[in-house]
């Protein structure tokens, strides 16, 4: 609708600091996140095609010397955010955190790509594949150094669902350093029932100091963290940005690379459960507990839905028991929260997810739900950060950059008459 449309490009207009987007002016988020900035190019790419490369271009270049792209890139004041720039102090420049997070740039690139078909792309594209195909290699060189197809998270950060319960036990097992609650700004800018305990960020920090101690080195850090899943929401992500770089390279043309990605995701199934689960790579067990990432199989192979039609009753249940789908995490389990960001709540970025490969296979029914329940918990409770399920209020940060980024694709590239 025009109305909501005009305020979504408003709100990417306003987050703009000149090259990069951050994910919201309200200062809760004062840099530059990896996997928002490009989900906010697809939002860009509706109405500006030359900002939308300008965001994955200002995300490239803080790439690593050994190919990694930070998590977060420090550019101007970042004094309102802990752990900021000095805390980590990593990278060369030491204005990067030393981790990483879900690769979706090679996807969106992809899609940038065949949406224009002019010569800037073309050139833009040549230009950034040999860096797409550098961090991913490193994926495979630094997180998987057992050889086993499936790439670790060493962070919960890494994950981009901070506090999901599926982490819970892994995250039980790392010391909490010295309380960090006095040092911690995100609760001044939202509620505190809305974010991370303090003995959840206790331990994150002490895995950063832990990292920072070890000069980030990746061969160390796989060895030494306590804290190592096999996620399946992120090697979903990185199978499909697999698919969508070798198709880029195709067409483009030129440049090899050294490893063929291997896709194995598949190991991930529990034929009993009826469930894709992510493991703990520590104790080489699964995590029988399902996130939203235990869905996201089906982004990088829609096959996926028609070998498991299990999935498809899981997905139906989750919807049944809330008015807003797709909740973050399982509704019938204790653990599930509500109203804690990714305990329980509403993502519009992940409901794309699966949107996409629920229309890739077919599957429209379940696809139009998640649809329609994406662009009405904007249009009737704002541009939030993320959703309650249960009545749809907005939670965390306003005027989100990456839920107006999504609002603008989702009605652009999805939304059929008649809604
Ligand atoms: C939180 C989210 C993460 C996101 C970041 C910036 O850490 O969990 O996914 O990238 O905020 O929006």
């Amino acid at each position: 609708m025009k109305k909501y449309h005009d305020e979504a490009v408003s709100i990417l207009e306003k987050n703009d600091r000149g090259g990069y987007t951050v994910p919201t002016s309200s200062g809760l988020y004062p840099a530059q996140w990896n996997w928002d900035s490009c989900l906010v190019a697809l939002g860009w790419a509706q109405f500006n095609e030359e900002r939308a490369w300008q965001e994955i271009d200002s995300l490239f270049a803080a790439q690593w010397p050994d190919g990694m792209i930070p998590h977060i890139v420090f550019h101007g004041d970042d004094s309102t955010y802990f752990p900021n720039s000095r805390v980590w102090a990593a990278g060369p420049s030491k204005r990067t955190s030393g981790i990483s997070q879900p690769p979706v740039a090679a996807t969106v690139v992809r899609y940038l790509y065949e949406k224009f078909s002019t010569s800037f792309t073309r050139t833009k594209t040549a230009e950034i594949i040999p860096k797409l195909v550098r961090w991913h290699e490193w994926f495979y060189y630094a997180r998987d150094q057992h050889r086993t197809g499936l790439v670790a998270i060493i962070h919960p950060w890494e994950s981009g669902m901070d506090n999901s319960p599926v982490w819970d036990r892994a995250l039980s097992r790392v010391p909490e350093a010295a309380s960090v609650a006095h040092l911690r700004r995100d609760t001044e800018f939202a509620a505190t029932e809305e974010r991370p305990t303090g003995a959840d960020y206790n331990r994150y920090l002490h895995l950063l100091y832990t990292f920072r101690d070890h000069q980030y080195s990746p061969e160390k850090l796989f060895s030494i963290t306590p804290f190592r899943i096999a996620d399946v929401g992120f090697n979903s992500i990185l199978a499909r940005a697999n698919k969508d770089l070798a198709f880029l390279r195709k067409e483009i043309g030129g440049y090899a690379s050294a490893i063929e990605y291997p896709q194995a995701v598949e190991k991930l199934w529990d034929e009993t459960a009826g469930f894709y689960f992510s493991l703990d790579s520590v104790e080489d067990k699964p995590i029988s507990k399902p996130g939203i990432g235990s869905f996201l199989p089906i982004f990088a192979d829609p096959g996926a839905l028609a070998r498991h039609p299990q999935i498809k009753t899981h997905l139906r249940r989750w919807l049944a028991k809330l008015n807003f789908g797709l909740c973050s995490f399982d509704p019938d389990r204790p653990e599930f929260e509500p109203q804690r960001y990714w305990r329980g709540p509403v993502w519009l970025i992940v409901n794309w997810m699966l949107m996409d490969g629920l229309r890739q296979a077919g599957c429209d029914d379940i696809a139009d739900r998640l649809l329609k329940a994406s662009l009405q918990l904007v249009e009737r409770h704002g541009f939030f950060e993320y959703f309650d399920p249960r009545a749809g209020k907005g939670l965390g940060g306003p005027d989100f950059s990456w839920t107006a980024a999504m609002y603008l694709f989702l009605e652009e590239e999805f939304a059929t008459e008649g809604r």
